[in-house]
């Protein structure tokens, strides 16, 4: 087991390259059993969810190959299975793509049920519906979702999501992408990720049509054929070290990134008193006057996005004045605030409503990830907090960023990965 140690209080000062986006990569790389061709894709992260989704996708007999850090070839015209393990699978959320993708090119799958963090119920209903629009039966035995498309394959449907909800926009997109007729999403989530999976399945011969708009028109066809395709950088990953430079002050240029996919993010740190400037494919973010109080609401792209609460909840703790912090997505996005309160943080958390009054400092403390974006928001409270911060259970974080320790430590960080002696020893207690 391993930990971060951080040594905070020290601004951030040069430049970090950001890395392809994570809920881009573990949805177009399911995709990528759509196509009956080669795939080439490139900047790829490189993190343990992506590992994990490449694994699956070994499992159902593709052939999988790192062409270098970031770029992978997917060759999946010899599927031998459409039965996704347990021991797999549960270990992702994402895996729900596995459903949609192995449906609509071979009209069945078998997918354990979904795991990923914690942050509420995360029910998979919207998903279903529409794979059953589309025509296919679904059922749940024994902690399996089983899809089967009737012997005539998917057909085209008109389906209204009752909640903009990414995960299924995106699984109904490769379900019919290869269905006969036309498919209309209507009230279709608009997040960057959305356009990326389009992007990639137009660039192999899909037709889809209006995404990042609430109407998405699928016209199915025949059969994809391979290509090459790089994935957008990471939103939330840009928005993470934004975060973190607000939090700790200083001023670094955060490179390739897509300036737009920012702004929501921006927005915000603006307003707490950073400055953001767009240079070509960087923002330069910098912050040396007092940090303000905020009100954030989380919403569906454009607006805030969930993926970046925890983080911008770590930069109010030590903002002047009370914030309140709205939770629009998730029931249970507020794990992180007993860790924070060992801090010295002022949080009192009612339901979806999160108040935080400033304080002038937070101090080092032992802490325990508890899932990918709190602990994130760890890494930045521990970077602004005075003393030492040890953050546990890192394998959370390992989940969607890639080489976080080095990125920070590029621009002057005091963040180091140790062996967790005691960790390692509680587990064995526990395992007693
Ligand atoms: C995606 O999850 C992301 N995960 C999440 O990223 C992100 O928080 C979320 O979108 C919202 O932006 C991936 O892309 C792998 P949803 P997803 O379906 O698709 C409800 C991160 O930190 N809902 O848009 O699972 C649901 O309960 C993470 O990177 C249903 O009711 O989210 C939630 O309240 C974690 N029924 C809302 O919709 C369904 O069938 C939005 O969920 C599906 C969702």
């Amino acid at each position: 087991m391993q930990k971060y140690v951080i040594n905070g209080g020290k601004p951030l000062f040069g430049e970090i390259e950001i890395s392809g986006a994570k809920n881009a990569a573990v949805a177009i790389i399911p995709a990528a059993l759509l196509v009956d061709g080669v795939c080439r894709i490139e900047n790829v992260p490189q993190i343990s969810d992506v590992t994990l989704i490449l694994r699956i996708l070994e499992e159902l007999g593709a052939d999988v190959r790192l062409l270098n850090k970031n770029t992978v070839q997917i060759d999946s015209r010899h599927i031998t299975s459409c039965h996704v393990p347990d021991e797999l699978s549960r270990k992702m959320r994402a895996s729900y793509y596995l459903i949609g993708a192995l449906l609509g090119r071979f009209g069945q799958a078998v997918v354990s049920m979904p795991g990923g963090c914690d942050l509420g119920t995360r029910p998979i209903d919207l998903h279903v519906k529409s794979f059953e629009k589309l025509g296919a039966r679904v059922d749940v035995v024994s902690g399996y979702v089983h899809a089967t498309a009737p012997k005539t394959g998917l057909h085209g449907a008109t389906i209204y999501m009752d909640q903009a909800s990414v995960g299924a926009t995106m699984n109904t997109m490769m379900a019919a992408a290869r269905s006969t007729g036309l498919t209309i999403i209507e009230n279709a989530a608009k997040e960057p990720h959305i356009v990326d999976l389009a992007n990639f399945l137009n660039s192999m011969g899909a037709d889809i049509m209006g995404a990042g708009t609430d109407v998405i028109r699928i016209r199915g066809v025949g059969q994809l054929h391979g290509g090459a395709y790089s994935i957008i950088p990471d939103q939330i990953e840009a928005g993470t070290y934004m975060a973190a430079v607000t939090a700790t002050g200083g001023d670094v240029l955060i490179k390739n990134v897509i300036p737009k996919h920012l702004d929501c993010i921006s927005a915000k740190l603006v307003e707490m008193g950073a400055k953001v400037e767009e240079i070509g494919d960087c923002v330069r973010i910098s912050r040396s006057g007092p940090l303000k109080r905020v009100n954030v609401k989380t919403m569906p792209y454009p607006g805030f996005p969930t993926d970046m609460q925890p983080q911008i909840s770590a930069c109010l703790t030590i903002a002047e004045g009370t914030s309140v912090v709205t939770e629009g997505i998730w029931e249970n996005r507020y794990r992180y605030v007993a860790e924070f309160r060992r801090m010295g943080a002022q949080i009192q958390v009612d339901g979806k409503i999160a108040v935080i009054e400033g304080v002038s400092k937070l101090s080092g403390a032992p802490l325990m990830a508890c899932d990918l974006r709190a602990g994130a928001a760890m890494v930045i409270a521990g970077l602004a907090a005075e003393g030492t911060t040890d953050i546990g259970c890192i394998h959370y974080i390992e989940r969607g960023y890639e080489n976080l320790v080095e990125k920070l430590r590029g621009v002057g960080a005091d963040i180091c990965l140790v062996e967790d002696e005691d960790e390692e020893a509680q587990h064995k207690i526990e395992a007693v």
